[in-house]
């Protein structure tokens, strides 16, 4: 996994030269090893239940024989996650990770988890490919039929609309999500990720039948996959370890099972990318794309 997450960071930060050739395979060569990620996830996931033919009292037997080790001193595991784009204060009780302690992370490993943490994640270069989106610029947009007239022209007549129609899917209960919407796609932005960023992955999402999005999609859509699938991972593990050793504290020094269940709710790195889901509308909703940018974006044989 951290060959593959090494493998698409470098093709993103190709030479020097930022950014993603969009002329050659360079996209689909990301997706593929993404998915290859995927797959060895599927897989560790499946391994935890061969584990759990062993009941709590036969683990008993040789517990003692495992201490100091613990699974907290995986490198590998805290490099996955700082490759992806977890950072140390994200983390659920950092104050674990503050001392090296048996059963914890060495002094050299965290230092090389710090030096990770510094180099471009996968998560922040995810974010400026995304930043970079072209497909606002005017000379698209002239034959655009707008829907909603605007206050102001602060935003694109695309978004006035979009904003618009959102607001009429929303029930009584959910109206404070125009609110939420506002400050997602043009004023913070959602965790790590600036408003631009958000609104391409928005933009992405809902228009993924065009060509020239179907790979951009495919590629979202993994990193959701694989934040699912490393979640679930930790809640089977966490699932195992409650069943193995109960409420005990764990050879690393943490509480154990407590600890692993807040970790599932805490530790991912696209969050932001897979709760775009918040703010989608029906298809037959959508804004209809103008022709100029709908040529630009679709096969022209
Ligand atoms: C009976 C089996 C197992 C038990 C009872 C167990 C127990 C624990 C406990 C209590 C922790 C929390 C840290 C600590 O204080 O020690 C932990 C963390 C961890 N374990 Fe296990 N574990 C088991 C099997 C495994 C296996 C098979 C793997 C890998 C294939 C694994 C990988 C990890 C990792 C990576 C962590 C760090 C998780 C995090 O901090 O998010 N464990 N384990």
């Amino acid at each position: 996994m951290i060959f593959e997450l090494d493998l698409v960071r470098n093709i993103f930060i190709r030479d020097g030269r930022e950014g993603i050739n969009d002329n050659s395979d360079d996209m689909s060569k990301v997706v593929q090893k993404l998915k290859r990620i995927g797959k060895i996830l599927e897989l560790i996931n499946q391994q935890v239940g061969v584990l759990e033919t062993m009941t709590a009292l036969d683990f008993l037997e040789f517990r003692n024989v495992l201490l100091p080790a613990s699974g907290f001193q995986s490198k590998q595991f805290r490099l996955i996650e700082a490759k992806m784009g977890l950072k140390m204060e994200q983390r659920y009780k950092t104050e674990y990770y503050k001392h090296t302690r048996r059963g914890s992370l060495s002094e050299a490993d965290l230092l090389e988890v710090n030096q990770a943490e510094g180099e471009r994640t996968l998560k922040e270069l995810i974010i400026e490919w995304l930043e970079r989106m072209p497909f606002f610029d005017e000379e698209y947009w002239k034959d655009y039929k707008r829907t909603t007239q605007a206050d102001s022209d602060e935003r694109h007549k695309f978004w006035v609309d979009y904003r618009n129609a959102y607001q009429n899917s929303l029930s009584e209960n959910e109206a404070g999500r125009l609110k939420e919407f506002d400050k997602v796609f043009f004023e913070e932005g959602r965790g790590d990720i600036p408003p631009a960023a958000m609104r391409a992955a928005l933009f992405i999402t809902i228009y993924r039948n065009l060509p020239i999005f179907q790979m951009p999609f495919e590629l979202l859509n993994t990193l959701s996959e694989i934040d699912e699938l490393l979640s679930n991972w930790r809640y089977r593990h966490f699932l195992m370890v409650r069943r193995m050793i109960g409420l005990r504290v764990g050879t690393g020094g943490t509480s154990g099972a407590g600890y692993l269940e807040g970790t599932v709710g805490q530790h991912y790195a696209f969050r932001e990318i897979t709760e775009v889901a918040t703010f989608l509308i029906e298809r037959s909703k959508r804004p209809n794309l103008p022709n100029t940018l709908k040529e630009r974006v679709s096969f022209n044989l």
